[in-house]
């Protein structure tokens, strides 16, 4: 009996999904004689059934392709936007999965997709995931593909925000992506040699993060470079968060928790503005001329890297394993050197964050580079 598989992407985008829907793919097709069909962008496309055939025309020629072939949204089964409401679809992706006599999907993405899967498989769909994301945020894997080609883009940012910020004798503070986590700020800014880093796992206080500055300025650099996680946030407004969370789960009432989260949303909103304030409060305390660079979403384009390009075939060929074992509800984690089947539920809600002993931490504190703290 052969076997027919469905594929689709989710979440932000990443370099390298391609050469993983091809290592799927080829794999799939090559070895096992399967067949595949993808689903347009991401559970989206799976509810409004918009697919395309994945044979060796659609494969070819993609390897080296930044972004995703299929398409991608940020769409969750469950919440989906349909015309002004918010509905659960699960039922109509089942249905679509059923039609197209589907054995499997393989779903492609970050924590949130993970999630998503995850609700799919515990309405009977035979699922696989495989870890993308620039931000290496998923738990349970060593590492996640796209990641190494951001790392290369941040920092290549960083080394050349040296020689203007050199020349001007300024501060340059370059914000990097990462959403809650600090591995693209972290791996970057020690890579492309900041002498600031702030990262989300370790909150920040201005006057040390001056102090530093003003003590490269005394041995005669008159210039820093700041790598800034996005997520990086202030000591005071990180108690602050911490507190209403905890404040948040011991609540149980719920006219209660609707003024807690209200709380929330206004400290969030004091974490966002603490962007602006550190440029400005940097330049006061140091009289150090300051300006920011925002690399944005130019972190997740263009070609993926060699890493990324042979981790997302590596996932993706030994996905193809795990469709022909029949091995469902997982995740293909990389460990080590191999490659390794975790159960989603073990993935799902399990955020990997900068642990504070990382070697990478220690090796900034050696350097002598600022965390901030
Ligand atoms: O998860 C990848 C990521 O690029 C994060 O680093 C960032 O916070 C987020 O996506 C940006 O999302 P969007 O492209 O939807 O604005």
């Amino acid at each position: 009996m052969r076997t027919y598989v469905g594929i689709l992407t989710a979440g932000g985008d990443s370099p390298g999904l391609n050469a993983a829907i091809r290592a799927v793919g080829k794999a799939a097709m090559n070895q096992h004689d399967m067949r595949l069909i993808g689903f347009l962008d991401g559970f989206r496309g799976m509810m409004e059934n918009r697919t395309i055939r994945l044979d060796d025309g659609a494969l070819s020629g993609i390897l080296t392709r930044g972004g995703t072939i299929l398409g991608t949204s940020r769409d969750k089964p469950h919440k989906m936007p349909v015309g002004d409401k918010m509905l659960d679809m699960t039922d109509l992706m089942v249905a679509n999965y059923r039609k197209h006599d589907l054995d499997a999907l393989v779903c492609l993405g970050g924590g949130g997709t993970q999630k998503n899967a995850y609700r799919l498989a515990q309405h009977g769909l035979n699922i696989i995931t495989l870890p993308k994301t620039i931000d290496n945020d998923v738990g349970c894997t060593d590492i996640t593909f796209g990641f190494d080609t951001a790392l290369t883009t941040a920092t290549e940012a960083i080394d050349k925000l040296h020689s203007t910020a050199h020349s001007h004798h300024r501060i340059i503070i370059c914000e990097i992506m990462g959403h809650n986590t600090g591995w693209l700020a972290l791996g970057a800014g020690i890579a492309g040699g900041a002498d600031v880093i702030l990262i989300p796992e370790i909150p920040y206080n201005i006057d040390r993060i001056a102090e530093a500055i003003l003590r490269r300025s005394r041995g005669g650099s008159r210039f820093s470079i700041v790598a800034v996680s996005e997520g990086a946030m202030p000591e005071g407004i990180a108690a602050e968060l911490a507190i209403t969370r905890e404040q948040l789960a011991q609540t149980a009432d719920k006219a209660e928790r609707k003024v807690v989260k209200e709380q929330l949303v206004a400290i969030e909103a004091r974490r966002a503005d603490s962007k602006f304030v550190l440029p400005k409060r940097l330049e006061e305390l140091t009289r150090l001329e300051t300006r920011v660079t925002i690399l944005g979403h130019l972190q997740r384009g263009g070609a993926p890297s060699p890493a990324d390009r042979l981790l997302a075939t590596q996932l993706g060929t030994a996905c193809a394993g795990y469709l022909h074992e029949g091995r469902f509800g997982i995740m293909v984690a990389v460990r080590g050197e191999g490659t390794e089947a975790v159960p989603l539920e073990e993935v799902v809600g399990n955020r990997k964050n900068v642990p504070a002993d990382h070697p990478w931490i220690r090796m900034a504190g050696d350097m002598g580079i600022s965390l901030g703290d």
